[in-house]
């Protein structure tokens, strides 16, 4: 590509990261502004523990609509409210609240997602943590960031001395098995975190908050905009023996540290069910 094509591609690229920074900001104004004291269960999806509510779905109707004010020909996939196909080559990526069993018990770690595909590969994401006041960003070459500081994740931390995110799906047979790899992870690790949204985990990857995340069972508009965060910020990310990051699994932390955590996993069989 020649230096006039790369301008006008970074260009692109970083005006679709406004659009989305600011399409995130707002949607998680609206969560804030709205939320109940309680918020009620709505519906459930997988199992009965997986929840919607009314503030899911008008969190994602209201990114839906300012997309489609400001690029109408795009496509977006949006966790409540599935694919809807586009004309060109961009395709939005949307999970309005992940978390959405913290925001239901009023914990802190919620967000709102936003990613932005372009030829199918992620260039740019947004990560509303709305109680935190939190907005990650990140552009494809362009870095992680945070409140105007670029985001790097720890890097040379041994297994032994790594604090390790991971979560759990919402199917009971899928999380006896996720407890019984973690039994094995616990000895083996500093500590383990479970903060109940994906997004967030992965941020706190590039923030350094934590060493490294791993889940089972992740969907792809969990990790779509994070994803990109964490690998600004240095981590690498990925699936098991060389695959990319799939619902099979989604595994993160600096290199090295990957390599090390990801050498504990295989053996136990993670992707089992
Ligand atoms: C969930 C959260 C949670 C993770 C689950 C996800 P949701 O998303 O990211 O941390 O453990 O795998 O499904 O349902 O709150 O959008
Ligand atoms: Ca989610
Ligand atoms: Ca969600």
């Amino acid at each position: 590509m020649d230096e006039r094509e790369y301008r006008h591609d970074r260009a692109r690229v970083e005006e679709l990261l406004e659009l989305a920074t600011g399409i995130a900001e707002e949607a998680g104004q609206m969560l804030l502004a709205k939320r109940p004291a309680r918020p009620e269960v709505l519906a459930t999806k997988s199992s009965p523990t997986d929840v919607v509510t009314a503030l899911d779905r008008a969190a994602e109707e209201l990114i839906r609509g300012r997309i489609a004010e400001a690029r109408p020909h795009d496509a977006i996939l949006g966790e409540e409210g599935g694919d809807t196909p586009g004309e060109g080559t961009v395709r939005w990526v949307v999970d309005p609240i992940d978390g959405t069993v913290n925001f239901l018990y009023g914990l802190p770690d919620w967000a709102v997602s936003i990613g932005v595909e372009v030829d199918g590969e992620i260039v740019a994401g947004a990560v509303h943590n709305v109680p935190r006041g939190e907005l990650f960003t990140a552009s494809k070459g362009g870095g992680a960031w945070l409140r105007g500081e670029r985001l790097r994740c720890n890097t040379g931390v041994p297994l032994a001395k790594a604090l390790v995110a991971t979560g759990f799906g919402y199917e009971a047979g899928r999380r006896r098995v996720q407890a019984e790899v973690l039994a094995q992870v616990v000895p083996q690790v500093r500590d383990i975190r479970r903060g109940g949204s994906c997004a967030v985990d992965l941020c706190s990857v590039a923030t350094g908050r934590v060493d490294a995340y791993y889940e089972r069972g992740t969907n792809y508009w969990d990790h779509a905009a994070a994803g990109l965060i964490a690998v600004e910020a240095g981590a690498r990310l990925g699936g098991l023996n060389g695959r990319p990051v799939s619902p099979d699994m989604t595994l993160c932390a600096a290199p090295g540290l990957f390599e090390e955590l990801h050498d504990l996993l295989v053996p136990l069989d993670p992707e089992r069910d």
